[in-house]
């Protein structure tokens, strides 16, 4: 009998109960990271149905009308509402007036908890708050979650260098992180960057965080949408062929290395820092046609060191309750049983 199995006969999972799983009112304190194009209700539903939580991604559906016909989509596919929706701010002022409008959405329809990233949310706190809706800030560095703290957000979201997306520049990374976060933020911490394991959902939580993120373990989940070939080269890496683009831009992103990865690098080796000479090579409509085509030699394709822990194409149910039973495991391995 598997771990997983001996735990849910044992329908006891205080072991992990933490203020992740209290307070978002969710069975398993791991949470699926916003991904641009990949965090649709189709993916969201079944990690949801599994007992853990994940967000949609706001900006895949910049339309409000399209985004409110997601939420309710995914509530009917979960037959939940315990999932989230990602907020990605940008620094350009212009998409704030574009993001507001999903945050009235998110208000609106009494979505119970929202993932917040990119720049501050310094304006986007009081309407949230003001809905009820808890903000989890995702940062990249203690600094940043010790700030965070300061605005009024709910918990923090620590991501390490390891990450797939934006790691932030100063590259520290998660088994760090997650214990220095927890010493020093005065809010529950949610560790992410670089966990694909269930090993470290236990070592997070021995580090003192309340849950755990993930985003690259689940870009080869059946139900993720990105072409089976994109899969199968999640599947094949192990961890070592990502690249860290836009430095330059102080934009850190780490993505999975690829040609059109290699020409940003020799650009920024260059010096180059007119944005205009790079756009056609890292703007989201080449990313998303890579991840539709299967051309994975095209687009900034984000994707983590955690790679290394997807071997196969597993239905998004079936990742998380390996990941369950891996911390179960993981927990025995060091005498602690149910
Ligand atoms: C394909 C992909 C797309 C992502 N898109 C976003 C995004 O739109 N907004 C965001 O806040 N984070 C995004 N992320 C970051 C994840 O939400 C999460 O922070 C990260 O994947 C965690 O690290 P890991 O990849 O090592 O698990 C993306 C990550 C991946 C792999």
């Amino acid at each position: 009998m598997t771990e997983f199995a001996k735990h849910q006969l044992a329908g006891s999972d205080l072991l992990f109960d933490s203020w992740v799983t209290r307070t978002l009112k969710i069975r398993y304190p791991i949470l699926m990271g916003g991904m641009m194009w990949l965090g649709r209700a189709n993916l969201v539903a079944p990690v949801v149905r599994a007992g853990a939580t994940g967000f949609l991604s706001a900006l895949t559906f910049p339309d409000p009308q399209k985004l409110r016909d997601e939420i309710q989509r995914c509530r009917d596919l979960a037959q939940s509402d315990r999932f989230g929706v990602n907020l990605y701010i940008s620094n350009h002022q212009d998409s704030d007036q574009d993001l507001r409008r999903l945050v009235d959405v998110v208000c609106d329809m009494e979505v119970p908890f929202v993932e917040t990233s990119g720049a501050r949310p310094n304006d986007l706190i009081p309407p949230l708050k003001q809905a009820g809706v808890k903000i989890l800030h995702k940062v990249p560095t203690v600094r940043h979650g010790k700030s965070a703290a300061k605005l009024g957000v709910d918990a923090v979201i620590l991501v390490g260098a390891e990450c797939g997306g934006h790691p932030g520049p100063k590259m520290v990374g998660s088994f760090v992180q997650g214990a220095q976060g927890a010493q020093e933020i005065p809010l529950p911490v949610i560790l992410g960057g670089g966990i694909g394991h269930g090993s470290q959902v236990t070592a997070a939580f021995a580090m003192g965080c309340e849950g755990v993120l993930i985003g690259t373990r689940m870009m080869a989940a059946k139900e993720a949408i990105p072409h089976e070939a994109i899969k199968a080269r999640v599947a094949a890496s192990d961890g070592t062929n990502t690249v860290v683009v836009q430095s330059i831009f102080n934009h850190h992103h780490r993505v999975l290395s690829n040609d059109a990865t290699q020409k940003v690098l020799e650009l920024e080796r260059q010096g180059v820092a007119d944005f205009e000479t790079y756009r056609p090579l890292v703007e989201g409509s080449a990313t998303w046609e890579a991840i539709r085509s299967g051309d994975y030699r095209r687009g900034m394709i984000d994707m983590g060191q955690s790679a290394c822990f997807v071997n196969q194409v597993d239905p998004a149910g079936t990742i998380i309750a390996n990941l369950v039973t891996e911390a179960y495991a993981a927990l025995e391995k060091l005498g602690v049983r149910q």
